[in-house]
């Protein structure tokens, strides 16, 4: 009984000497401000080390305007726009997080993915593009920053399931956009879709 007894003060001592120490070498524990490289090492697993998505309904931030990240960070927070995982992930984080962020991921190069893509589609909605969508979602290497999300290059089935919660009202959306899209056809507007994802991001400047 006192040997048991006196092994398990032995591995609390162990464990509290390691707990310790990585308290001492963890810098959360500390009062200095999380680095940003801290903050954003949080969202490499699902938008890539530099912001170029890993995949299938992932949106790419690299060189995505500013004001677009911290807007659409805070609207996760806040429960103002749908979402399946970035509501959760957003409560964790200050306003000054988000702008740290922003930075980080606007300054960043966004890269093509290889995505197969139907050809006709794609064909069919560069016919549809310049008069319904470049306006706003420009087609030329021009950006400003407050443009609105990079289109170009995104992967298909994230633009596909953002569409689809715009189109069921899960998501608002901006009120001239949403007279453009009420005029097109369901296959027009998967089109658009599919020739914007087929463009390559690292034209936009
Ligand atoms: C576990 C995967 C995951 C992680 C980690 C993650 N995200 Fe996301 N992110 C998503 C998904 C999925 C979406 C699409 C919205 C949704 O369904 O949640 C998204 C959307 C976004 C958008 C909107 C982009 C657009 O063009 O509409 C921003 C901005 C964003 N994330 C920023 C971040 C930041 C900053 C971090 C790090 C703190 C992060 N995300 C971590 C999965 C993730
Ligand atoms: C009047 C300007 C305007 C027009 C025209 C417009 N959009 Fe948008 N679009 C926006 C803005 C602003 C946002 C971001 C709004 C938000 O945060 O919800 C957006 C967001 C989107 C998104 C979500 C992207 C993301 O990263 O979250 C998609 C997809 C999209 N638009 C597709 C289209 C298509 C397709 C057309 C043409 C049929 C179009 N838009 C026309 C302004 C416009």
């Amino acid at each position: 009984m006192m040997l048991c007894k006196n092994k398990r003060f032995k591995r609390l001592i162990r464990c509290l000497t390691v707990l310790t120490t990585v308290c001492a070498l963890s810098p959360a524990a500390s009062a200095a401000p999380a680095s940003a490289e801290m903050l954003v090492n949080a969202c490499f697993s699902c938008h890539g080390t530099v912001g170029n998505s890993a995949g299938l309904t992932l949106p790419n931030l690299a060189g995505t305007p500013k004001q677009i990240i911290l807007d659409a960070m805070q609207e996760f927070k806040a429960g103002d726009r749908a979402s399946s995982l970035m509501g959760r992930i957003a409560q964790g984080y200050s306003d000054a997080d988000f702008g740290v962020m922003a930075d980080f991921f606007s300054a960043q190069k966004p890269q093509p993915h290889a995505q197969q893509l139907d050809a006709a589609k794609v064909a069919l909605g560069a016919t549809l593009v310049e008069k319904n969508c470049a306006e706003c979602h420009i087609t030329q290497g021009r950006r400003a920053s407050d443009d609105p999300p990079v289109l170009f290059g995104q992967w298909l089935g994230f633009l596909q399931l953002q569409m689809k919660l715009y189109t069921e009202r899960a998501r608002k959306m901006p009120l001239r956009m949403s007279a453009k899209v009420q005029n097109l056809a369901p296959p027009e507007l998967d089109a658009i879709l599919s020739y914007y994802a087929s463009q390559n991001p690292a034209l936009i400047k």
